[in-house]
């Protein structure tokens, strides 16, 4: 993470709660907002396995949202996450697109952690 994505407008400080473990289902997503209208810093958080990723709602190819309605981000399977505009195809853990209209693409990750079962924002790596 070259540039911090914390420096974004909006963006959560290092250490805000964001939900609890369980509030997203084993294999599951859901999508957070901070802050209102177009300076409004959209992203979503990925269960799965034992591991938990967040990313940017920004499709790279277009710069729009993912989701189709609220915390649909992954496709039928819930093994990668699906943008709903274009179909572009994402790993879900590194983001990387695999199949659509921008491949070798990423999505922008926000860097989280989970301490005593709640789902924090994390330091961003050097
Ligand atoms: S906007 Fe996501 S695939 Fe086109």
């Amino acid at each position: 993470m070259a540039v911090s994505v914390l420096l974004r407008p909006n963006a959560p400080a290092v250490g805000t709660e964001i939900c609890h473990l369980d509030d997203i289902d084993e294999v599951g997503a859901r999508g957070f907002s901070f802050g209102q209208g177009p300076e409004s810093f959209d992203f979503f958080v990925v269960r799965h396995g034992g591991g938990i990723e967040g990313y940017v709602n920004d499709c790279p190819h277009t710069g729009g949202p993912l989701d189709w309605k609220p915390d649909q981000f992954l496709n039928v399977n819930k093994s990668l996450i699906l943008c709903a505009t274009h179909g572009a195809l994402f790993r879900i853990e590194d983001g990387a697109c695999i199949a659509g209209p921008c491949p070798g693409a990423r999505l922008t990750p926000v860097p989280l952690e989970v301490r005593d079962g709640a789902i924090l924002v994390g330091e961003v790596e050097a």
